[in-house]
């Protein structure tokens, strides 16, 4: 547990001196998990205190984007909830089959797996050529990881055990290049998404989607800010359009019933009305 303790008071300041020098919204995030995290920046960056943590951020303008990508928490695996990634694979892209071109956004997509997940299954589904991805997050340092593809051996041995709960008739392997100690996703699933900076919070959704996953990031949001957020996917989705968030996320009660179907509450799938 790191040492400094910030105070209900000082996090109130500091996110709303954040938001006024930078433009950039911590103050929607839930407060304590948000005290959690600062207090393990101070302690990781070694500021000693606070008041340390205050002054680099409003002196040093590129110190903000080293302390968004701590607060930010990148956890992720490829094909974590495997109930999910079956149902996508059986239930859901069937009905997308038929588009042209099949629009997806990964919000909150962190250092890209989840996005190579559903590279994998679109390939396996034969959708993939005609499938564009959006993968966005507030973390530059997790974007750029996304990008280029690579996971360590370990890692990707991890990953193969919940892609077999998946598909225990695929080969995981045929899906990256070895390259040293890691591995390399294959060129055509990082070639078919876009991934860009976007803060969820402050900025329009990128466009207009059949698919929005935005899974484990709502979390750290209050409750508010989670609504504002359901109304702004439902607006950006297509007639029809799938939302998929977090196992964890706690939102279902916050789900408008009257603008999104229940499609599989396992595997956390909703549908635009
Ligand atoms: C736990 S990861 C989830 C990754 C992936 N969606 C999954 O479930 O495996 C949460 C991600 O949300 C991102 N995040 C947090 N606040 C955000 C915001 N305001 N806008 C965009 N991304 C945000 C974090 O940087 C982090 O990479």
């Amino acid at each position: 547990m790191p040492a400094t303790q910030i105070t209900d008071e000082e996090l109130k300041s500091l996110t709303q001196a954040i938001l006024r020098r930078y433009g950039i919204d911590f103050t929607c995030y839930e407060p304590s998990s948000l005290k959690r995290r600062v207090d393990r920046c101070i302690s990781v960056l070694k500021l000693e205190t606070v008041h340390n943590l205050w002054v680099k951020l409003l002196k040093d303008q590129m110190f903000v984007h080293r302390f968004m990508d701590e607060i930010s928490v990148g956890l992720t695996a490829m094909f974590r909830d495997p109930v999910l990634w079956k149902a996508l694979k059986k239930d859901i892209l069937n009905s997308l089959a038929t588009k042209n071109r099949i629009n997806i956004w990964h919000a909150g997509c962190s250092s890209g797996e989840e996005v190579y997940s559903m590279g994998i299954v679109l390939q396996e589904s034969n959708l993939l050529s005609q499938s564009k991805a959006i993968a966005t997050d507030i973390s530059d340092a997790a974007i750029a990881g996304a990008q280029q593809g690579k996971y360590h051996h370990l890692k990707l041995a991890e990953y193969e055990k919940n892609y077999r709960e998946y598909n225990p008739l695929g080969t995981f392997e045929k899906y990256y290049q070895k390259d040293g100690t890691d591995g390399a996703m294959n060129s055509e699933l990082i070639k078919h998404v876009d991934f860009r900076h976007h803060n969820l919070i402050s900025e329009p959704p990128p466009g207009q989607f059949d698919i929005i996953f935005c899974r484990n990031v709502m979390i750290y949001f209050d409750n508010q800010a989670k609504i504002n957020l359901l109304q702004r996917f439902h607006q950006h989705l297509n007639d029809g359009g799938y939302l998929i968030i977090g196992f964890y996320d706690a939102l279902v009660p916050l789900i408008d019933k009257s603008k999104y179907h229940i499609i599989d509450l396992d595997a956390k799938i909703f549908q635009k009305i």
